[in-house]
């Protein structure tokens, strides 16, 4: 049997280990957004080390931060042949509204082919099929096809401040000829593809403020101002019933897509427009009636009001006027612009539209910029051939709407061209209750990588073309 088959054969023998291996490390509750979880993050970090020093890594190893720890191991053979950086994300998001959740959040639970738990998807299963195909190399073959450098973080769903700074700090020790991302989904079970640009993301809070306390609104209504009133009057002038967002540097500078692409965007081959509605149970699409569908969710900037607090919610009623009010905003940016640039056209906006008689403070909670790779890079063609190997069919390119700032960092910083290979499904759920991953695309994922590895052995070393 060629060492490809014995590989594959090798996968789907231990394929069942691999499920109850990611089951344990599924049932940590790395919650990096919570302080509360903080021990769980750590024992998710020590957890996956220990994994890569049973696959091969002896050396593996965690990285204390101000923040969650890092998790770096490597594997370097010879320095003429190529270098992969992977990275992935043990952390995962909060699991309100709990009860939601058809079996406990933090239960992997495997059901109808899909393996249920917070995580599984975003990226716990996703990093775990990449061990996978590592395994099955050393095992297999005795050592890996290529070096391979491994960065893992325990804060991606809290802005990755400690991997920024790390990456910023290592550029020598994390030099790669190209990084692997599994963090992405694909557009069906049948039709691979690959992400080929990401959009940024800015994360604010706005503040509002108007009278130095609450105040009785019976007394004082007909002058008091109402932070919370301004605050809807504020979104809705950043971003009216049209949805046309009304920050004109922003409009300015997002990039129309070439002719090629906006017929596809338009044409929508792959029919995605449909399943859309399916997919969050609504009746129609909203937003700006000018972009086809597909232009909106993977080039077109957004703002979004993620929540709103202030005033009284509590039990009955309670006349009063708050004295403040709170938005989480987020923008979605082409992957051309800056965020930094895009808080001070924020922060203009914002002054010019606050309704008279409030302070407002506008915070910039976290951001990173989006990331653009042309598909004819050479790893991006090898990663179509694995995909095509495995799936039967070649990928198709996409621009996804999500956001991964440590794909931006890698290119611009490490110069390192980055390849988004993810085998999440869209219906996926993630950041949101029952989040599964499908134990098919588990199975297709781990030899995809490994067959992706054996391509990268046979290419130069040095600069990408
Ligand atoms: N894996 C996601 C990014 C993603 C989402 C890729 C959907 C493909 C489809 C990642 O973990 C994530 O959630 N990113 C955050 C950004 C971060 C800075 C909080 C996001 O996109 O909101
Ligand atoms: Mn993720
Ligand atoms: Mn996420």
């Amino acid at each position: 049997m060629a060492d490809a088959a014995k590989r594959n054969s090798y996968l789907d023998e231990n394929q069942n280990r691999f499920i109850e291996q990611l089951q344990q490390w599924l049932a940590i509750p790395s919650i990096s957004t919570l302080s509360e979880h903080k021990a769980d993050v750590a024992r998710a970090a020590d957890w996956v080390r220990e994994r890569l020093q049973a696959i091969g890594f002896p050396e593996a190893k965690t990285i204390a931060t101000t923040g969650h720890p890092l998790v770096y191991a490597e594997s370097m053979l010879d320095k003429n042949t190529p270098t992969l950086l992977v990275y992935g994300h043990y952390d995962v998001q909060p699991v309100d509204p709990v009860k939601e959740w058809q079996t406990p959040p933090f239960e992997p639970t495997i059901r109808d082919g899909n393996i249920y738990c917070r995580g599984a998807s975003d990226d716990k299963a996703q990093v775990m099929l990449v061990l996978a195909a590592l395994e099955a190399w050393f095992a297999v073959n005795g050592a890996l096809p290529i070096n391979v450098k491994i960065l893992l973080e325990g804060e991606e769903e809290a802005g990755g401040a400690s991997i920024t700074r790390y990456v910023q700090d290592n550029p020598e020790l994390l030099q790669a000829d190209a990084a692997l991302i599994c963090d992405t989904h694909m557009v069906h079970p049948e039709q691979p593809s690959l992400v080929t640009s990401l959009r940024g993301i800015l994360y604010t809070e706005i503040t509002v403020s108007g009278a130095k306390t609450d105040l009785h609104s019976g007394s004082y209504g007909g002058v008091a101002p109402n932070p919370i009133h301004a605050l809807c009057i504020l979104i809705n002038r950043l971003k009216g019933e049209d949805g046309v967002i009304q920050i004109p540097e922003l409009a300015a500078a997002t990039p129309t897509p070439t002719a090629a692409e906006k017929s596809f965007l338009q044409e929508d081959p792959l029919h995605i427009q449909d399943a859309l509605c399916t997919e969050m149970g609504v009746t129609e699409l909203v937003g700006e009636k000018n972009y086809p569908p597909l232009e909106r969710l993977g080039v077109r900037p957004t703002l979004e009001v993620h929540g709103i607090r202030g005033g009284f919610t509590g039990e009955g009623a309670k006349t009063v006027i708050p004295a403040t009010a709170l938005a989480k905003v987020s923008l979605r940016l082409p992957a051309n612009i800056d965020p930094d640039d895009a808080f001070t056209w924020l922060q203009k906006a914002v002054r010019r539209n606050m309704p008279a008689g409030h302070r407002v403070q506008l915070t910039n909670l976290h951001s990173g910029k989006g990331f653009y790779i042309h598909p004819d890079s050479r790893y991006i063609q090898a990663a179509s051939q694995a995909l095509e190997s495995v799936y039967g069919t070649p990928p198709v390119f996409m621009r996804e709407g999500g956001s991964i700032p440590i794909a931006a960092l890698f290119d611009t910083i490490l110069k390192t061209p980055v390849v988004l290979m993810g085998f999440g499904l869209p219906d996926d759920t993630i950041h949101a209750p029952n989040e599964k991953f499908s134990l098919d695309q588990f199975n297709k994922g781990m030899k995809t990588v490994a067959d992706f590895l054996g391509r990268l052995a046979g290419q130069p070393t040095g600069p990408a073309t």
